[in-house]
């Protein structure tokens, strides 16, 4: 039996409603802004290719820290542009480096905010990969003992989670045995476990100024045409110790992040990365789309695929949205 008995539009005829039968409803609680920190003092330049996002040094990512917990978001995700850059990334291990004074500046500020730091070479290395060379080659596992370290320098300086972002085989492990060893064991790992190799990230290196001066990401970040390995790099990631798992990008792989949602009870974490964000503020500045309706409809599309965290450029807009509605 069908119509005229069932009318699905009987549902949709009021706000009051289609608010009383709605399936996702898009929160602050799950949104983490992405921030970038570069050395020195009062310093804030714009990214040109994402309006709205500085590089900013620890003081004014302090200022901006405020905002950000006054808006109700719950954290933040912070990622470094060091003073030097070296073969190894020797600069991401400093305690004086900019993400870690910046670390220190919120905890000192008494902030509630979650501080998460990416972990990750590519922004401290002269070549831009997220690993040490070696003939040639993007070498595995001499760089996990530089991220290990890296994510202790992190748990020092106060971070909540750390989040590495490289997508070496076996750093999990190899940061949670050095966290543990220090008695860190109650920092959090967030892995960005299916992290593909992706044209979306095209304006993030802009920001972080990580570029790869050489080659690309294929060798260890995924392809973009697989789903079933991204749920063999999920189960790994777990098995090493990851609390709780990334899909990256977000747009092209809500399957991806579905298949994760379904296949783990963990919690599962979206990154809309910076690409994803720029083409919506490049339209949206030509009027061609409504800025407000896109980013929502796009994080609760995300949400609703099975992210129950997005890291997002546009939570600080998304808050003060829905603060209004
Ligand atoms: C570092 C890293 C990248 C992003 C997050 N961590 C860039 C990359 O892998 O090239 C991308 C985030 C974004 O595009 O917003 N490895």
């Amino acid at each position: 039996m069908s119509f005229p008995t069932h009318r699905p539009r009987r549902l949709r005829r009021s706000e009051a409603l289609r608010s009383l039968v709605r399936e996702t409803r898009l929160s602050v609680d799950g949104l983490i802004y992405p921030m970038f920190v570069c050395p020195g003092n009062k310093v804030r330049q714009e990214v040109s290719s994402m309006p709205g996002i500085h590089q900013q040094s620890p003081d004014q990512i302090l200022e901006e820290c405020r905002e950000v917990e006054a808006l109700g978001i719950p954290g933040i995700i912070l990622f470094g542009l060091p003073e030097t850059k070296d073969p190894q990334g020797a600069s991401s291990l400093h305690a004086q480096g900019p993400v870690q004074r910046a670390i220190e500046a919120i905890r000192k500020a008494n902030l509630k905010l979650l501080i998460i730091t990416d972990v990750c070479l590519c922004e401290y290395t002269d070549h831009g990969h997220c690993g040490v060379i070696e003939n040639g080659e993007v070498a595995n596992d001499p760089t996990l003992a530089i991220l290990a370290k890296q994510a202790l320098s992190h748990a020092r300086a106060g971070a909540d989670i750390v989040a590495p972002s490289d997508m070496m085989d076996g750093r999990v492990a190899a940061i949670r045995e050095m966290l543990d060893e220090h008695k860190f064991e109650n920092i959090a790992i967030l892995s960005y476990a299916a992290k593909y190799c992706s044209g979306f990230y095209g304006p993030f290196r802009e920001a972080a100024q990580s570029a790869p001066q050489f080659g690309d990401r294929r060798s260890y970040q995924m392809d973009p045409a697989n789903a079933r390995e991204a749920l063999k790099e999920v189960a790994l990631d777990l098995e090493e110790g990851a609390d709780m798992v990334m899909v990256k990008p977000a747009l092209p792989y809500l399957d991806i992040i579905r298949r994760v949602r379904d296949a783990f009870d963990v919690p599962v974490a979206a990154y809309n990365v910076s690409g994803e964000y720029s083409m919506v503020k490049a339209a949206a500045k030509n009027d061609w789309v409504d800025e407000k309706r896109v980013v929502l409809e796009i994080l609760t599309g995300i949400q609703r695929a099975g992210a129950g965290t997005i890291l997002t450029y546009h939570a600080k807009d998304v808050a003060r949205w829905l603060k209004a509605c």
